[in-house]
Formats: C-alpha cells, structure tokens, sequence
C-alpha cells in the first residue's frame, strides 16, 4: 500500500514537473514571437511613415520624376526602423526565420514603391490616392506571397470603421477588439497574443492595437460622414480613438 502511495507521488511529481517545464518552454517560445511580431509590425510602420512623409512631394502636380524609387524608399524604411528601434534591422544574432520574414518585408516593399513609379512620377497630377493603409495593404498582400505559408502581416480595424473589404477583421480579431482592447483593464496601446488556429493550423496571433492622431483625422475626422479627399465619408473619429490593428500570425 505506501509503495503504491509512493508511486503515486512520483506520478504526480513526475507530471507536474513535466508540465512546468511545459509551460515554461512556451513561455520562452512565447517571448520570441513577441519579439518576431514586433519586429515585423515596427517595420511596417517605419515604411508607413517613411511613405507619409513623401506625401506631399508625391502629390506635387509640378514635379514629374521624384527620385523615390524602392532602392531609395527600403533605405530610408531600413534607417528609421534603426532610429527607432535603436538595432540595425539585420543585427547579429537574429533567427533566421526573423531574417527572412523582415527580408520578405523589405522586398514586399520595394515591389509596391517600384510598381507605383508610374502613378508616382505622374506629372500634373495631384493627390495620387497612394496614402499609408493602401501602401500598407498592398505591402502585407506581397508579404503573403512570398511567406504566408510561415507568417502574415495585415491592417484591420474595428469593423464599423473598416473602408476597405479586404481589411475586415476575422472572428479573432474582432473579438480582441470588442472584449479585450475596449476593457479598462487592457493598458492603451498593449498588444493582445495569444496561441490559436489560424485555417486550421496551430499558430500565434499577436493584435497591436493604433489610435488616430491628429494626422489621421482629415479623412477619419468630423464630420462624419463627409466625403474626404480619397472619396470615402468619415468617420468621426477623434485623436486617441482605437483606429485599427495590426494583426500578426506566426505559424506553428
Ligand atoms: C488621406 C486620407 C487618409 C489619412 C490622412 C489616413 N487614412 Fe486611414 N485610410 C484611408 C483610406 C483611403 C483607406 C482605405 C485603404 C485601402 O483601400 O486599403 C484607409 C484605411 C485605413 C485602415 C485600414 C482599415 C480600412 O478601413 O480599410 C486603418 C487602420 C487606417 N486607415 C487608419 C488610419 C490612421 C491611424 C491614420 C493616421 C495615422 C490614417 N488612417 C490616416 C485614408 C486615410
């Protein structure tokens, strides 16, 4: 009888124990994804910003060539994700899945500024309606195809916000956002992860929620409803409101 007692201990021990270490594996893996969607989510929005600075040169009606070929634009992303980050995007070290998933990103993004040169160089022309989310969307598209069989990279946003189809949030996303994002308790500006399935495939999902600024608001601003510069009505939003998300899947 204490023999089985015994043995029952060690039972007990010899899974808990297992399950510890279980449990703290993951979190280490856990910790690395983190850090893998970071990494691809600030790129992202090094190249956003790097495309809303030039906005106001890409829309001059006077200027035909503007010299912003995807050499020149990937160099000035590369920079600021540095700046930023205060790492070169390459550093030593990195894992190799890290290394190809932000070469895919760099690569998606020098085909989307080099395939725009027309549009871009356009004289007499002004608003050329290529602004950050339709850079953006069409930088993730890229990405999937070169990676989506590993990773995804794609901007969403509260679903009544959303403009574009193509951008409407999945089942997942659109809870984070309606339970876990809206709550008190979740710290502005948190991201939300969790390991789940993505097309029936294990995976971890990462959603890093962005807020308007200023900036933002000629086009998502008030009134609501009027038509801003792209042809779509505003939203109303106002500078701090949840504006969208940037949603990441890591496949297991
Ligand atoms: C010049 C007008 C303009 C400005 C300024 C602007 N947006 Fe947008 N935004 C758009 C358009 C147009 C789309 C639809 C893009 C597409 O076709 O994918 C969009 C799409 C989005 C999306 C993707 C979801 C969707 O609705 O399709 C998010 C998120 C977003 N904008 C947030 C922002 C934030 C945050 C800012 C400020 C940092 C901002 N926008 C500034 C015009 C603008």
């Amino acid at each position: 009888m204490e023999a089985l007692v015994a043995l029952a201990r060690n039972r007990v021990f010899t899974v808990l124990c297992g399950c510890m270490l279980l449990s703290s594996s993951a979190a280490a893996q856990e910790a690395v994804d983190v850090a893998t969607g970071e990494r691809l989510a600030e790129l992202l929005r090094s190249a956003r910003s790097v495309l809303s600075n030039y906005q106001s040169l890409i829309n001059d009606p006077a200027v035909g060539d503007k010299h912003l070929d995807g050499e020149r634009f990937t160099a000035e992303a590369i920079a600021l994700y540095a700046k930023r980050t205060g790492h070169p995007l390459m550093s030593d070290g990195l894992a190799e899945r890290d290394r190809k998933l932000l070469q895919a990103q760099v690569e998606a993004m020098r085909e989307v500024v080099d395939e725009e040169q027309n549009d871009i160089n356009r004289p007499g022309i002004g608003f050329k309606g290529f602004v950050p989310a339709v850079f953006a969307r069409l930088m993730n598209e890229k990405f999937a195809a070169k990676v989506g069989n590993e990773a995804l990279v794609r901007v969403t946003a509260p679903e009544v916000l959303v403009r574009n189809r193509k951008s409407l949030p999945d089942d997942w996303e659109t809870r984070v956002i309606n339970e876990i994002f809206s709550t008190p308790q979740k710290q502005k500006g948190e991201a939300h992860t969790e390991v789940t399935k993505v097309n029936g495939r294990p995976a971890f999902r990462m959603l890093l929620p962005e807020y308007y600024t200023e900036s933002c608001l000629s086009c998502h601003g008030s009134p609501k409803g009027e038509i801003d510069v792209t042809g779509y009505p505003k939203e109303g939003g106002k500078a701090g409101d949840l504006g969208g998300a940037i949603s990441i899947v890591l496949f297991k």
